[in-house]
């Protein structure tokens, strides 16, 4: 990953449209980071490469002294991180690479039914370079899939312009918007068939997503949310047994594990079962925690996110699937009940409700 400063780039309209032969590039590296089946450096490498075509045909420049959070909005819903880290996740390849096949497979579901219009896609925070839109719009044709690419910092869209005009893909976009996603109102004439949105962080803390999903989801009820489900579970972890080197891992192999239950989840169901609730809370589950069978077991939050279909980020294929510590209390916690509920507000997260047990 590269330290990145944002810099203004020239008028979208000023900027030269790249080489076909970068264009070409890019569709041929596309293709390859959806289809690739095999070593996951390979994958690196070939999202790599697709990150430096939008870097600059996005006219950022390389700045390895940059404070990365300059730039970020604390908003009520959430932390909008800076269009510096923004830039950052691109190079996450895992992650980029599963929202790219998630998102791909979506359009292609809703162009199966077989519907008159382009496939209307909403990118609500896109970053400067909108990563996992342009790619796919060197793979659909803009008769048949259009987006709105919305920002809440002007810099991104500003960035994003130029992406999408250097690679000649202007006819893609129907609508540039800077605005914050939990205000925006969706045009009637732009409702979309797809809402994109990758606002998030381990557990959902943090950052908007949950309700940038549930606002605009409000508006375009029929529409498929990408990603489609993300699932927060609770482990009993024996800290001791954890591997020291961080690296991706398969579902079901870690004996190490007790699970306790699923705490949270965030989908097109459960987001519209909230749609009478008001205040500040989301209902989350109440799980019986374990006594720990040896000293070293303590309870984590861990983090699933399928973007579409069989599409799945699980635990620490990227940031966004790290583990959490829940904060307690072993001796106190064991064997009772914990409540949990999801906070909305500036600071969103899972809580467990009886503090006094940590
Ligand atoms: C984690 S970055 C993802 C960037 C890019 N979509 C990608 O996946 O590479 C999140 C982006 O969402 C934007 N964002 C966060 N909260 C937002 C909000 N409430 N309204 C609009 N944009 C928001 C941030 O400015 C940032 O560009």
């Amino acid at each position: 990953m590269t330290d990145i400063e944002p810099s203004s780039p020239l008028p979208a309209d000023e900027a030269a449209i790249l080489d076909e032969s970068i264009i070409e590039e890019l569709k041929h590296l596309t293709h390859e980071t959806l289809t690739h089946d095999g070593p996951r450096g390979i994958l690196a490498g070939l999202v790599g490469e697709l990150v430096e075509i939008l870097e600059n045909a996005a006219d950022f420049q390389i700045e390895s002294r940059l404070d990365v959070t300059a730039g970020e909005t604390s908003s009520g819903d959430g932390l909008a991180i800076s269009p510096t880290q923004a830039a950052m996740c691109a190079g996450e390849f895992q992650r980029t690479a599963i929202f790219l096949r998630g998102l791909h497979d979506a359009i292609a579901s809703v162009i199966e039914v077989g519907s008159p219009e382009p496939v209307r896609v909403l990118y609500a925070g896109s970053g400067p370079y909108a990563a996992l839109a342009v790619p796919l719009m060197t793979v659909f044709s803009p008769e048949a899939v259009r987006f709105t690419i919305l920002d809440i910092h002007p810099e991104s869209i500003e960035h994003v312009k130029s992406v999408v005009h250097r690679l000649g893909l202007t006819q893609s976009v129907d609508d540039y918007v800077v605005a914050d996603a939990c205000d925006y109102t969706i045009p009637g004439d732009l409702l979309p068939h797809i809402i994109l949105s990758e606002t998030m962080s381990t557990a959902l803390e943090k950052e908007p997503q949950v309700a940038i999903m549930r606002h605009l989801l409000r508006q375009a009820p029929d529409a498929i949310i990408v990603p489609e489900w993300v699932r927060v579970d609770a482990f009993l972890v024996d800290t001791s047994k954890e591997v020291d080197v961080i690296m991706p891992e398969q579902e079901g192999a870690h004996p190490d594990r007790i699970p306790v239950g699923t705490v949270f989840e965030l989908n097109a169901e459960t987001i519209r079962s909230w749609v009478s609730l008001t205040g500040d809370h989301l209902p989350a589950a109440a799980i019986d925690i374990p006594p720990p069978p040896e000293p070293h077991y303590r309870p984590y939050l861990f983090t699933t996110i399928t973007t579409y279909g069989k599409h799945v980020l699980q635990t620490h294929d990227c940031s966004l699937t790290g583990i959490r510590e829940i904060p307690v209390n072993d001796a106190a916690i064991a064997g009772k009940t914990s409540q949990f509920h999801y906070q909305l507000g500036a600071a969103p997260g899972l809580v467990r409700e009886d503090k006094s047990l940590s």
